[in-house]
Formats: C-alpha cells, sequence, structure tokens
C-alpha cells in the first residue's frame, strides 16, 4: 500500500519548513516585546467546549469539526481554532484574577477543519494567535490591532488592510440581530438552503455567507442600535487608530465565523493576488467579553484577541530568500579511510562543544566518490576527508582552496581544523 498524507495537509521539509520557524520566531520575538507569554494546549478537547464557544450554527461547528469517540466512549475534537482552548484553560487553571491585571497570551499550534481544500485553506493548517484578558478599554483594542500591524511589518508584508466592525454589547448584537431577521424573512425565497435554515438561529451568517452576502438586501446598521456609551466607545477606538497612524477601512457588514464576538471585530487582508479572494484574509479577530463567565469564570472577564494563518504568510513570503535562507553548515567531514570513520565521530562530538555547526557521513568513500563530493557538495563551507591515519584535508569549499592538515592523534586534529576554521 502507498501511504500519502491525508487531503489537505502538507509536509514542509526544506526552505518550506525554514520559513515557517523564521516566520514563528519572528512572531515570538515580537509578541514577548509587547509582553505576550506562551500558553500551549492540547490539540484534542472536549467536542462540546467548541460547540459551547464558537457556535453550533457555524460552520466550523456545523460542517468542518473533526470530532469522535474515543476508545473511553468521550466525544473529543480537533481543536478547530486556539481561542476556546485557551479559556478553558484559563478557567480550569484558575488563571483569572480579580485584580486589574492584563494577562497577555500567545500561542502556536496546528488547527484542524474539515474544508474544501485550496490555495492558502488547508485541513490542517497553524496559526499563530494571541489572547488578551481582564481589561475592557478601547486603547487595549487599539494596542492588540497594533500588535498585528507589527507583526506584519516585522514579516515585511505589505498591502494589507485592516477592516473593522463593532457590534457594542450582547444586547445591542441582540437587537441588530432581531432588525435582521425581519428583514430576512420577509425576503427568505432569495437565500440559499442553508441560511434559510439557520437564519432563526443565528441571522447574522446570512453576512458571513458566500452567496448570500452579495444579494441586495437593504439590511438595517448595526451602527443604528448603539448607545451613547457604545457611539463613544467606538469614536474613541478610531480615533485611537487615526492617532497612531493604523489605517483601517470601518465595515458595517463585516461578520466573522465564530458565535462569541461582540464589541469590535476585525481582518486585516492581504490586498495580494498571490491568496485569493476567499483566503486573503491573514489575520482574524475580536473581543469577546463574555466567554470567560459562560466557560466558568465566576465574574465577568473581558478579553480579546486575533490569529494569524501561518500557511496564508508563507505563501505570502515563498519568494522571501531572506527568510527562507537555510543556515549552511561550517563544516562536513568525510573519510576514505576505514578506521577515519570512527575519528570522525568523535571529532564532530567535540566540534559540537565548540561554536561550529558540523556534519559528517558514516559511509566510506573512494577516491572518484570523493571527488564528486568535493564538486557537488551543498550547504556546507568547508569538508574535511580524512585521507589515512595522521592525515587529511580541509577544502575551503566557497573560497574553492585546499589546506594538508596533517596530525599525531585526535587532539591535535580538533586543534588544527578549529584554527583553520578561524
Ligand atoms: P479565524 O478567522 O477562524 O479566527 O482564523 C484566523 C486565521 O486563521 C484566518 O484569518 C486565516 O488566516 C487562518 N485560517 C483559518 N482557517 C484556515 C484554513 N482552513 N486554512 C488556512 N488558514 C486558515 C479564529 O480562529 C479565532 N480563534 C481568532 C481569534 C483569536 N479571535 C480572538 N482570538
Amino acid at each position: 500500500m502507498k501511504f500519502q498524507r491525508p487531503k489537505g495537509t502538507e509536509d514542509l521539509y526544506n526552505q518550506q519548513s525554514v520559513l515557517y520557524s523564521n516566520i514563528v520566531n519572528r512572531l515570538v520575538t515580537v509578541a514577548k516585546k509587547f509582553n505576550y507569554q506562551e500558553i500551549i494546549t492540547p490539540v484534542i478537547e472536549a467536542a462540546e467546549l467548541f460547540l459551547r464557544s464558537i457556535g453550533t450554527t457555524t460552520n466550523i461547528v456545523e460542517k468542518e469539526i473533526y470530532q469522535f469517540l474515543d476508545k473511553g466512549n468521550r466525544m473529543l475534537a480537533l481543536r478547530p481554532e486556539g481561542t476556546a482552548g485557551v479559556i478553558r484553560a484559563v478557567v480550569e487553571n484558575k488563571l483569572y484574577t480579580n485584580q486589574k491585571q492584563t494577562q497577555k497570551y500567545f500561542y502556536c499550534g496546528a488547527m484542524y477543519r474539515y474544508e474544501n481544500p485550496q490555495k492558502g485553506r488547508n485541513r490542517e493548517f497553524h496559526q499563530f494567535g494571541v489572547e488578551v484578558l481582564g481589561t475592557k478599554s478601547p486603547l487595549l483594542d487599539v494596542e492588540v490591532m497594533l500588535l498585528a500591524k507589527t507583526m506584519l511589518e516585522e514579516l515585511t508584508i505589505k498591502d494589507t488592510i485592516l477592516h473593522l466592525n463593532y457590534f457594542g454589547s450582547e444586547a445591542t448584537k441582540a437587537k441588530f440581530n432581531q432588525a435582521i431577521l425581519e428583514v430576512l424573512q420577509k425576503e427568505k425565497n432569495k437565500l440559499c438552503g442553508d441560511c434559510q435554515k439557520r437564519i432563526a438561529k443565528n441571522p447574522l451568517r446570512v453576512l458571513d455567507c458566500q452567496n448570500c452576502s452579495k444579494l441586495d438586501l437593504k439590511l438595517p446598521l448595526i451602527e443604528e442600535f448603539y448607545s451613547a456609551e457604545e457611539k463613544q466607545y467606538f469614536q474613541e477606538l478610531t480615533a485611537s487608530l487615526t492617532k497612531l497612524k493604523i489605517n483601517f477601512k470601518a465595515d458595517p457588514y463585516l461578520v466573522r465565523g465564530l458565535d462569541y464576538y461582540n464589541g469590535v471585530i476585525f481582518e486585516f487582508m492581504s490586498a495580494s493576488t498571490v491568496l485569493g479572494k476567499s483566503q486573503n484574509t491573514l489575520i482574524g479577530g475580536g473581543r469577546y467579553d463574555n466567554l470567560c463567565q459562560e466557560l466558568g469564570v465566576p465574574h465577568q472577564y473581558p478579553a480579546i484577541g486575533f490569529a494569524f494563518g501561518i500557511e496564508r504568510l508563507m505563501l505570502l513570503l515563498e519568494k522571501q530568500a531572506e527568510l527562507s535562507f537555510m543556515q549552511p553548515l561550517d563544516l562536513y567531514v568525510a573519510s576514505i579511510y576505514q578506521a577515519g570513520l570512527v575519528e570522525i565521530l568523535s571529532l564532530l562530538a567535540d566540534l559540537r562543544k565548540t561554536k561550529y555547526f558540523v556534519d559528517g557521513i558514516f559511509d566510506l568513500f573512494n577516491d572518484k566518490q570523493k571527488s564528486n563530493l568535493i564538486k557537488n557538495l551543498k550547504n556546507s563551507n568547508n569538508l574535511l576527508i580524512l585521507e589515512e591515519q595522521g592525515k587529511a584535508t580541509l577544502y575551503h569549499l566557497t573560497k574553492k582552496q585546499k589546506v594538508a592538515v596533517s596530525y599525531q592523534n585526535e587532539a591535535e586534529l580538533l586543534q588544527k581544523v578549529v584554527k583553520l576554521l578561524g
């Protein structure tokens, strides 16, 4: 039987895996500068966690969740996103606090959604996300968006547009939902089958539907339902964005595919044609002030966060040589005499205690193979060939020079090689 990776998954190797870890390293550095700490949670969680937090009428839960009964008859799911698991961990480990103190977490890992695979849309994909807990302020909202923007800049990603919408409180969102529902019930015949079924439970999903969002349904605008306090919150938020020179586009029909949001929601979209229209969202996020309490925090515990799709970043950065640059070795060691093979083992062990990046091969070479190795060796600046007891040659491959090395014992060989590497 020939095994293949499951549909919608990827193998990353060579330049691709270098690019992946360079992206993650840069994101981690920026997150740490903003005082975020890493949180690591399981890939599997109780399926109910996702139904409760993401919402039963969302595409993710209705169509895309990977769930299964384990041998102990527990219904588990592979996480489709990171937020629910982080909040579950915050509740379970009582990481919340009554003090005025903001908790800032970042995470990175594989997520799973049973999607129709296409460029930038996989069944297994990786997110880098952040969650900030314990504070509700338009200034914090802006700082979180600034973090996202700084991360994009750190990755040298240009031409992104920040789309923004503001739902206000749950009560405001509920009034808006009701007003939309009234319009949608009148226009029900125009809607797709999925939306017809779910409008009663979740009318906002229509705005997120590939087909129905394009219909001219003359829906009301959320801002018609803001209280005076909410108007002020949103004004302060947009004024602070302007002050920090963060360009944004207010989009009153922007909705997110997860139900836990209230307050501000946002997406950074790429204007590049590489990703295609449906996959051009690089970052999605927003405020979700009620989720912590719903999942068990005994008091209101407001929160906001966002997540990047790393595969989408990789597609945009594939041609960025600097980010997929593979660090060459300082030295590669081979032998054309049998007893040299064991010398390689101890020489490499000693060299790895120094600053050098080294490797070698334990297959014996003959003269012809030796010349091929000298011509074709990739990814090492130098090559050492052990030729016989007490004799070796160091080839400076980049400089195209060679130096004969004679030595009495292994300690002397090590000393001479280190000197020649400089
Ligand atoms: P999301 O919008 O579902 O939000 O996903 C965030 C990002 O993950 C997307 O913008 C996209 O870049 C990437 N992504 C999503 N699905 C796929 C896929 N099938 N293939 C490749 N990339 C994908 C969330 O997951 C929220 N948990 C974000 C958040 C954190 N909100 C608050 N805190």
